[in-house]
């Protein structure tokens, strides 16, 4: 290893990149009625983030949320009606920590890569209804490998 590779190597032990074929895995459903799909890309416990793809089919109506962790949203196909924005093919969205979304719809067949920071609190009209976070994309990617 030459000096320069030995100053810049981080130290402990080595480290390694994550690569996922993403078109060899397959999409977990994740909605009673079949409209909805998550392909789980990685986890961190360290940091609480993670990475999915969505697939949601024309008419999924994603539940009221509050963002505990911003996410990156980028539209790989398809269109979504959230709030004011139509989302499309191609946009990339930052939806920052403590932002409330209402509900979001699928306007066509859609797939979008998320990259969270943090968890997701559910609510409906009177209550908190559940949270999603790096523990359950963990154990949705487990159970997609038993498809
Ligand atoms: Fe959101």
């Amino acid at each position: 290893m030459t000096d320069i590779l030995n100053m810049l190597q981080a130290p402990g032990p080595a480290m390694k990149d994550i690569l996922v074929k993403a078109s060899e895995s397959n999409w977990v459903p994740t909605d009673p009625n079949g409209k909805a799909f998550i392909k789980v890309l990685w986890t961190c416990a360290e940091s609480g983030g993670w990475a999915v793809m969505h697939k949601w089919k024309k008419g999924y109506v994603a539940p009221p949320h509050k963002h505990l962790g911003a996410i990156h949203a980028f539209i790989v196909s398809g269109k979504l009606q959230l709030r004011e924005h139509t989302i499309e093919t191609g946009d990339y969205m930052y939806e920052p920590n403590g932002i409330i979304h209402e509900s979001t719809e699928a306007l066509e067949d859609t797939i979008h890569l998320n990259i969270a920071d943090g968890p997701i609190l559910f609510f409906d009209d009177e209550k908190i209804t559940g949270y999603g976070s790096w523990e359950q994309m963990y154990r949705v990617q487990q159970r997609g490998k038993d498809l």
